[in-house]
């Protein structure tokens, strides 16, 4: 139990009468001579644009209003180790630090003309370093906090953050604690620093007059945290990518979300889903405009099927001279199918397909329709896994065509394509493998 956050009062005083700072300069020192009031408990807010001043974070920039943009974005970038969002000319970046925020806090604000701020390099050591020479100078044990202007998601407008944070708890949770009313609060977690850098900024303003003020009046209850624990882990975070972002990355990832699931769970297949899935299956390409795949959802008939074809595999092992034991010992791997949540089966119909007088022309357009009965197979088990759902294609139903027809009454033009074994995967939803290294299986000539 750590009580409320919340103070009796607060006062919000600036510190006048600092100089205008330049790398270098003594910040502590100017602190201390301009607020000499300083007592033990303070809250010392100060904007990070004077602290990446004095450490020098200031980079020269070109005169000329588009040299000048040009460096800004590459700073921005350089700054940033990944971008979240782009919009327009803005660009939503996560830093070194972690810290998300428009333009990697690169800041054409207060500073010369001819200069760019950058963020300081590691402002919770700026925060702990001002805190111990206020302490040296002036023997008072204050918090140190610094700042930065943020803007925030789905709200209009600007606050002041906490960028470092030094003496001070920053987050303050109130899970487990029991409102007025008797309800346990569950989730509420203040983000006290954040809230000390928004109050600070009623004061402090934005046109350089007043860099520095003084929150007094906080119970403070130093517990070692800094500003760093205020950045959200990204195994957290929601909303990671910007939505243009988001998609971009799904639709590279969509065909390497697919592999061959052979053991499923006995959660229920979203059947919206899967029509959806075989919907995009059919958007296939195929020859001379044609639309020559055909899926069969096999439910009722399902345990016909598959002894059916079992019993033909036997027998095609018992021709092939197999003994009892041995046929016994490999239907028994071939199973797949039983342990499928669904089977859909792909049929080919060669609808539409030209006629040729010649063997090496009409075995060209054979090939052409079977091409485009895989790609559709292909697309139905890429849309699958779009969907989190796991399928694993086999061959079985091209290995017994009459077999599979009779079960299911279909005409004799359509030729199984296989069977696709569908369901939740036991191991988990699929994860994008990277890309195959093409190595010599890419030929250029
Ligand atoms: C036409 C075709 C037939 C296949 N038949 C079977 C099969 O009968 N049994 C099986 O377990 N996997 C079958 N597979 C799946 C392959 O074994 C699988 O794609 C391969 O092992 C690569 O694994 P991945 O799909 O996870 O990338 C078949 C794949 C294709 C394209």
């Amino acid at each position: 139990m750590i009580g409320d956050h919340a103070s009796e009062k607060l006062e919000i005083l600036p510190v006048h009468e600092l100089p205008e700072f330049r790398p270098g300069d003594d910040l502590t020192g100017a602190i201390a001579a301009a607020a000499p009031w300083l007592r033990s408990g303070d809250v010392v807010v100060v904007t990070s644009k004077v602290v990446s001043k004095i450490e020098g974070m200031l980079i020269r920039v070109p005169d000329d209003p588009e040299e000048r943009d040009a460096a800004r974005r590459r700073l921005v970038l350089e700054e940033s180790v990944s971008v979240i969002a782009a919009k327009n000319r803005t660009l939503i970046t996560e830093n070194k630090l972690g810290i998300v925020q428009a333009a990697s806090g690169v800041d054409a604000s207060n500073v010369d003309k001819g200069e760019l701020a950058l963020l300081p390099t590691d402002p919770d050591a700026s925060a702990l370093a001002l805190r111990n020479g206020l302490r040296e100078r002036l023997g008072v044990e204050v918090a140190v906090v610094i700042t930065d202007t943020m803007g925030r998601t789905w709200r209009m407008g600007q606050t002041d953050a906490a960028i470092g944070a030094s003496g001070l708890r920053v987050l303050h949770s109130y899970e487990g604690q029991v409102d007025g009313q008797g309800n346990e609060l569950v989730v509420t977690e203040v983000a006290v620093a954040d809230e000390v850098a928004s109050a600070a900024d009623l004061v402090k303003g934005k046109l350089g007059g007043v860099p520095v003020v003084v929150v007094r009046g906080m119970r403070i209850e130093d517990d070692g945290s800094t500003a760093r624990t205020l950045v959200r882990p990204v195994e957290e975070d929601l909303f990671r990518l910007g939505t243009a972002e988001a998609i971009a990355a799904g639709r590279r990832e969509a065909v390497l979300l697919r592999r061959s699931v052979r053991t499923f769970t006995d959660e229920p297949v979203d059947q919206e889903a899967l029509e959806r899935a075989i919907g995009v299956a059919l958007t296939a390409p195929a020859p001379h405009h044609t639309r020559p795949v055909r899926f069969v959802h096999v439910r009722a008939r399902r345990d016909a099927l598959l002894a059916a074809m079992r019993e033909q595999w036997i027998a095609d092992l018992t021709a092939d001279g197999w003994t009892p034991e041995r046929i016994e010992r490999r239907v028994k791997r071939g199973d797949l199918l039983y342990g499928a949540t669904e089977i859909v089966l792909p049929f080919l119909v060669r609808e539409g397909a030209h006629g040729y007088p010649d063997e090496r022309r009409a075995a060209a357009e054979k090939t052409m329709f079977e091409i485009a009965g895989g790609a559709a197979v292909q697309g139905l088990l890429v849309a699958l896994a779009a969907e989190g759902i796991g399928s694993c294609w086999v061959s079985s139903t091209i290995f017994c065509a009459d077999v599979v027809r009779s079960v299911l009454d279909l005409p004799a033009s359509w030729e199984p394509l296989g069977a696709v074994a569908v369901g939740h995967a036991a191991d988990g939803a699929p994860v994008a493998r990277p890309p195959a290294d093409p190595g010599d299986r890419w030929v250029r000539r």
